[in-house]
């Protein structure tokens, strides 16, 4: 999560009766972490499964059930709690919730603010297998997607009832991605992205290796915006300890060969292809299959090096290219080093880190390099920066890279 992304959004957070109500403690907490004002409004069944004054502790505004209730002036709380609401979401959003919504009732606070909004609604369903595969509850479904109702989920996997299937509700941080990603233009609707990310790591024998100081927070920074973006994204990692952005497509590898091997594999379904991944350059030329061991008296092992396949300028020389973006880390002239090795590359746009080098950091500071000549960017935090690149990228799309 970039800090203060959903800053000045308003939402309506409304809960209806279900187990998955403790989600919507850790959700509520994400959302104001990042900036939003969360007003929470519960229906009676909701007020069984989680108390207001927990909503209320976390939300930091009074949490309202009752249709009746005296706080707001002229009973108007049905009106007034969304009329400067960005979105209301609906989690968990019960069988019950659901069907009032697909039939426009309104007998309570949260359904006759549904009804009454002005703005975009959101439900994330949580219910029992059985419940989500009655027909009934998937043509009220149906009707929520054909009214513009964006329904977010429903996960599968174990459920209270001890069944396992599709029903539960999405986990608080997979609920959060889905809303910040909503509130994103999608700049890149229609488009696809592929991407390298992290380090890679070249085996000397079965334990040891070389690797390098690659976080791949980079990467992954722009994969998550790229999808917030709109994009189908597909990220092709070497070994990091990051969580897989929401709704992006992750493959997993090592060296830099196999690295070469997915992105070849891969790119001809893709419009766009940022190198991220700081990629290893050489390769031992026999990597022991035993443990080198270090017995006494003996020399130091020496390894001969034979050098890797170069995966950016190996996809931006392919017939159909799609349109590429280099990252350059350098320890110094970048002025030179960047520009230059953008034309060796061949590539439109290469993205040169500022020194010094920030491996590991939150915050980035980068030069863009491209025929026009060099822009230096406003140091950011790494998601922030994500988004003004995948802007950046976006305006210089060629019409017709959609047309291959
Ligand atoms: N890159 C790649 N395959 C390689 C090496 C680099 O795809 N074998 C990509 C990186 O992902 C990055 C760009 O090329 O987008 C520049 O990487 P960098 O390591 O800075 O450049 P090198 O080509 O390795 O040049 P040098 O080591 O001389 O700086």
């Amino acid at each position: 999560m970039a800090t203060a992304e959903l800053a000045g959004k308003h939402l309506v957070l409304g809960m209806s009766g279900g187990i998955a109500c403790y989600k919507i403690a850790e959700l509520t907490r994400l959302l104001t972490k990042a900036g939003a004002t969360v007003q929470v409004v519960m229906t009676e069944a909701a007020t069984q499964f989680i108390t207001p004054v927990t909503m209320q502790a976390l939300s930091g505004r009074p949490v309202y059930s009752s249709q009746w209730d005296g706080r707001v002036p002229n009973n108007m709380a049905h009106i007034d709690l969304s009329r400067e609401a960005d979105a209301i979401v609906i989690a968990p959003a019960s069988t019950d919730f659901l069907a009032k919504l697909a039939h426009g009732m309104a007998d309570d606070l949260l359904s006759t603010l549904c009804v009454a909004r002005d703005c975009p609604l959101l439900v994330v369903p949580a219910m029992n297998r059985q419940m989500w595969q009655n027909p009934a509850t998937q043509r009220n479904v149906a009707q929520l997607r054909a009214d513009g109702i964006e329904v977010l989920g429903p996960d599968s996997g174990p459920q209270a009832c001890g069944e396992v299937g599709d029903g539960r509700m999405l986990e608080a941080a997979a609920t959060y991605e889905a809303i910040a990603s909503f509130f994103q233009p999608k700049i890149l609707a229609g488009r696809r992205v592929l991407l390298t990310a992290g380090p890679t790591f070249e085996p000397l024998d079965p334990v040891r290796g070389i690797t390098n100081r690659s976080s791949g927070k980079m990467g992954f920074a722009l994969a998550r915006a790229a999808q917030q973006a709109g994009a189908d994204v597909h990220l092709i990692a070497g070994p990091v300890a990051l969580e897989t952005p929401w709704g992006v497509i992750r493959e997993d590898v090592q060296t830099a060969q196999q690295m070469y091997d997915a992105v070849m594999r891969a790119v001809p379904d893709y419009d766009i292809f940022i190198g991220v991944a700081a990629v290893a350059d050489w390769r031992v030329d026999q990597v022991s299959e035993h443990k080198i061991k270090k017995t006494a008296g003996r020399i130091v092992p020496a390894f001969n090096f034979v050098e890797n396949p170069d995966i950016l300028a190996s996809v931006a020389k392919l017939p159909h290219a799609p349109f590429c973006v280099g990252f350059a880390a350098e320890s110094g002239d970048l002025d030179v080093h960047g520009e230059q090795k953008r034309v060796r590359k061949n590539v439109p746009l290469l993205i040169g880190n500022l020194g010094p080098l920030t491996f590991g950091l939150d915050d980035n500071e980068v030069v863009l390099f491209e025929a026009g000549g060099a822009t230096k960017l406003p140091r950011a935090g790494k998601q922030a920066l994500a988004g003004t690149l995948i802007a950046e990228i976006a305006r210089r799309l060629p019409d017709t890279s959609l047309i291959r």
